[in-house]
C-alpha cells in the first residue's frame, strides 16, 4: 500500500512549516510528529490540562498571594521555593531554577521525552490521541468549535443591542425595577431576546452561519416536524461566559412568574453546564483573591458583584460537580456557600460541599433568613449585613452537626443516642485532632454521653472505615513559607527593557502586537529575547493564541525554558503600563542606535586609516552616521 497523494501532499505541506520554523528546534518536533500530533491539539492538550491541578498530583500545593508554593521535587529544600502560578501556567523554582510549563514538568518528574509527555497529558485529560486519519477531524471540529465561539458572540450583542434599543423597553425596565444599573447590565452583557420564533436564527443565517451549527450550538431548537426556531423568545438573556472569554452558552429568564422561569443552552462543544461556573470570568481579573462566594443564581451572583462583592459565582441552580471543585480551588483556598436556606441543607447540596472539601477548599456556609437568596438579602439588608452573614458562617462540620441536630429530638434518650452516633460519623472525617475534640466536649454537653464514650465510637468507625479501604483524603498542615524573590542581577537597560516587553508580551496578545509594531526581531539583542520574538511573531502571524505557556512549546533546550520562565514570571506592574512600553521601546530602540554609531565610527575610522580610501563607501557611512545621529537626537 503505497502513499495516498493527500498523505504525500500533507507531509510536502508540514515540510514546508518546519523549513518557517527553522530555527526552533521544538517546534520542528511538535509538527513533525504532526502528522500525528497536529499543534493545535498538543496546544489543546496543555491548555486542558491545569498545571496546578497536575503539579498537586506530585507537590503538596499551599495557595499563596497570586500562586502556589510547595517543596521542589527536584532538588532537596526545607522551605517551599516551588512555584506555581495558575494564571501564567508556569512553575518556577526559586531555589534550583527549573521551570517551564505543564509538559516540560511531566518530562522532568516522569522522565519522559515531549512526545511521551504530551501523550500521558493528552490520557489525563480524556483527549483522544489523534492518528493520521483524525487530524482533519481535529481541525474540522476546532473549526466547528470556534465558529460556534464566534456565533455566540455575535447572538449576544445582538441581544444586548435589542435591550437597549426601544423593543428592549420592558425588559430594561424590568432588570432596572430588580435594582440592575447600566454599567452591570453592560459588564455581565445581558440582552433580551425578543418574543419572535425566528429573530435570532434570521441574524444569524444572515451572517451565514449554517442551519445545522445553530442547531448544534443550542441556539436554535428543531422539533419532531422538523421545524427549526429560536429556543429563547421573550427572555432577558445572561451571556454564559467562560473564563478566557468566550461566550459558550445562554440563561434566559421570562420577565414574569410564567414557566419554566429559566431556560439554559443545552449541552454542546463548546458548553457543559456541569463544568461551568457562571462569572468566573470576572472573578479572573479580580485575583488574586482570599475567598469566593458561591451562590445560586445568575441574579445572585449579578447583584452581589453590583453590591461590591466580586468574588461571587453560581453554579447554576446544579449541586457542585468535582470539576467546578476543582476550577474553584484554582482561584481560592476559601468557600462561601451563600444558598437559600433551604437549598443548604439538601442531601445534594450537601454532597456537593464534600467535594469541594474534598478538592481542597475550606468551606464556610452562610446562612440566610428562611426561603431568601443572597439577592433579596442584599436589597433588603444591605452590604454590612451581607458581610456581618458572612462573618458568621459556619464550618462545614459545624453546619453539618447544626444540621444533624435539627433531625432529633434531644428530649429523648432515643434521641440522643441517634443524634450522637451521627455526629461521630461525622467526626471520623475532621482529620484534626483538636478540633474534634472541641466538637466531642460539645456533644458531651448536649447528649450527655461522656467524652471518652464518644472518642471510642469515634475510633470504632475509622477502624471499620480501614479495614473497609475508605481513604480519607487528609489536607496536609505542611507549613510552607513564601519564597523570597529571586535574586537581582544588574543587567544592562536595554535588556532590561527588552526582558520587560517580553514579559508584557507574552500576557497579552495586544500589547504583542502593539511591540511588533514597532519593534522587530532583529532590534532584540539578546538572542534569547530573539528567540522568544520570533515565536510570538509567527503565532500572531498564523493566527494562534500567545500565551506563555504555549510559547514553550515550540522550545527544546532545557536552559533556554528555564531563562524564559524567568522572564514570563515576571511581575511587571506600573500605573501606565502603555507609558512604560513605550519607554522600553525607546530604550531598546536608541540601544541599537548607539550600537550602529558605534560600528559606524570603528568602520570610518578604519577606512580613514587605509591606504586607499574608497569614496563612495566612505560617503554612505558618513550619510547613515549622519542619519544615526539625528535618530538619536530626536528620540532622545
Ligand atoms: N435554574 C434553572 N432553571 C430553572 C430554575 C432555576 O436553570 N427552571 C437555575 C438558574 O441558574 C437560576 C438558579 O437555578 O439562576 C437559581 O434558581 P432560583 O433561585 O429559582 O432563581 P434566582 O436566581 O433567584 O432568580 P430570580 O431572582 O430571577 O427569581
Ligand atoms: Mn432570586
Amino acid at each position: 500500500m503505497g502513499i495516498s497523494e493527500a498523505f504525500h501532499n500533507k507531509i510536502i505541506k508540514k515540510r514546508r512549516i518546519i523549513e518557517d520554523f527553522g530555527e526552533h528546534k521544538y517546534y520542528k518536533q511538535v509538527v513533525l510528529m504532526g502528522l500525528f500530533f497536529p499543534e493545535e491539539w498538543v496546544e489543546e492538550v496543555r491548555a486542558s490540562n491545569d498545571i496546578v491541578d497536575v503539579i498537586s498530583d506530585y507537590v503538596q500545593l499551599k495557595r499563596s498571594g497570586r500562586g502556589f508554593f510547595g517543596l521542589c521535587p527536584f532538588h532537596n529544600e526545607k522551605t517551599a521555593s516551588f512555584h506555581v502560578n495558575p494564571e501564567s501556567q508556569l512553575y518556577h523554582c526559586f531555589g534550583c531554577g527549573v521551570g517551564g510549563n505543564v509538559f516540560n514538568f511531566i518530562m522532568a518528574i516522569e522522565r519522559l521525552d515531549f512526545y511521551e509527555a504530551v501523550k500521558l497529558m493528552a490520557e489525563r485529560a480524556g483527549i483522544p490521541l489523534p492518528n493520521t486519519m483524525d487530524v482533519d477531524k481535529f481541525t474540522r471540529s476546532k473549526k466547528i468549535r470556534d465558529q460556534m465561539y464566534e456565533l455566540h458572540k455575535e447572538a449576544a450583542r445582538f441581544y444586548f443591542e435589542i435591550l437597549m434599543s426601544k423593543e428592549g423597553r420592558k425588559a430594561l425596565e424590568y432588570l432596572q425595577s430588580r435594582g440592575l444599573d447600566k454599567s452591570t447590565i453592560k459588564a455581565f452583557g445581558l440582552g433580551y431576546a425578543p418574543d419572535g420564533w425566528e429573530t435570532i436564527k434570521t441574524f444569524l443565517k444572515q451572517k451565514n452561519y449554517p442551519e445545522e451549527l445553530l442547531i448544534e450550538s443550542g441556539i436554535v431548537v428543531k422539533n419532531s416536524n422538523n421545524r427549526v426556531y429560536d429556543r429563547f423568545r421573550n427572555r432577558i438573556m445572561f451571556p454564559i461566559i467562560h473564563p478566557r472569554g468566550m461566550v459558550i452558552g445562554f440563561g434566559g429568564r421570562v420577565l414574569d412568574d410564567s414557566l419554566p422561569k429559566y431556560l439554559n443552552s443545552s449541552d454542546s462543544l463548546i458548553f457543559n453546564k456541569s463544568s461551568t461556573l457562571y462569572g468566573l470570568n470576572l472573578v479572573r481579573k479580580q485575583l488574586p483573591i482570599e475567598n469566593l462566594i458561591i451562590v445560586e443564581g445568575y441574579m445572585d451572583v449579578i447583584s452581589l458583584h453590583q453590591f461590591g462583592f466580586k468574588n461571587a459565582v453560581a453554579s447554576l441552580g446544579t449541586s457542585l460537580t468535582r470539576e467546578q471543585a476543582k476550577m474553584l480551588r484554582r482561584y481560592a483556598g476559601e468557600v462561601y456557600i451563600a444558598y437559600d436556606g433551604d437549598t443548604a441543607g439538601q442531601k445534594a447540596t450537601l454532597r456537593g460541599l464534600d467535594i469541594l472539601q474534598e478538592a481542597g477548599c475550606k468551606v464556610k456556609v452562610m446562612q440566610f433568613p428562611k426561603g431568601q437568596d443572597p439577592d433579596e438579602v442584599l436589597r433588603k439588608y444591605g452590604p454590612e449585613y451581607f458581610k456581618k452573614l458572612m462573618n458568621n458562617a459556619l464550618s462545614l462540620v459545624d453546619y453539618k452537626l447544626e444540621q444533624l441536630k435539627n433531625e432529633y429530638d434531644l428530649n429523648s434518650q432515643e434521641g440522643r443516642t441517634g443524634f450522637a452516633s451521627a455526629a461521630a460519623r461525622i467526626l471520623v472525617k475532621l482529620p484534626n485532632l483538636l478540633e474534634r475534640d472541641v466538637h466531642i466536649q460539645r456533644l458531651e454537653a448536649l447528649t450527655g454521653f461522656k467524652s471518652r464514650i464518644i472518642y471510642q465510637e469515634i475510633e470504632r468507625l475509622e477502624r471499620n472505615d480501614a479495614s473497609k479501604g475508605v481513604k480519607e483524603k487528609r489536607i496536609g498542615n505542611n507549613r510552607l513559607d513564601t519564597a523570597k524573590g529571586s535574586l537581582r542581577i544588574l543587567i544592562p537597560s536595554n535588556i532590561k527593557a527588552e526582558r520587560d516587553l517580553i514579559a508584557l508580551m507574552a500576557l497579552s496578545e495586544e500589547n504583542a502586537k502593539k511591540i511588533l509594531k514597532k519593534l522587530d526581531v532583529q532590534d532584540f539583542e539578546d538572542p534569547i529575547h530573539r528567540e522568544i520574538v520570533s515565536i510570538i511573531k509567527k503565532l500572531i502571524e498564523s493566527d494562534k493564541e500567545v500565551n506563555p505557556a504555549q510559547i514553550l512549546n515550540y522550545v527544546g533546550d532545557q536552559d533556554k525554558i528555564k531563562k524564559m520562565v524567568e522572564i514570563f514570571t515576571l511581575q511587571i506592574e506600573y500605573d501606565n503600563t502603555e507609558k512604560y512600553m513605550d519607554d522600553c521601546i525607546n530604550e531598546v530602540l536608541l540601544s541599537g542606535l548607539e550600537k550602529r554609531r558605534q560600528e559606524l565610527l570603528k568602520q570610518i575610522t578604519e577606512l580613514e586609516q587605509s591606504e586607499k580610501v574608497d569614496p563612495v563607501k566612505y560617503r554612505s557611512l558618513i550619510q547613515e552616521l549622519g542619519e544615526v545621529n539625528r535618530k538619536l537626537k530626536t528620540n532622545r
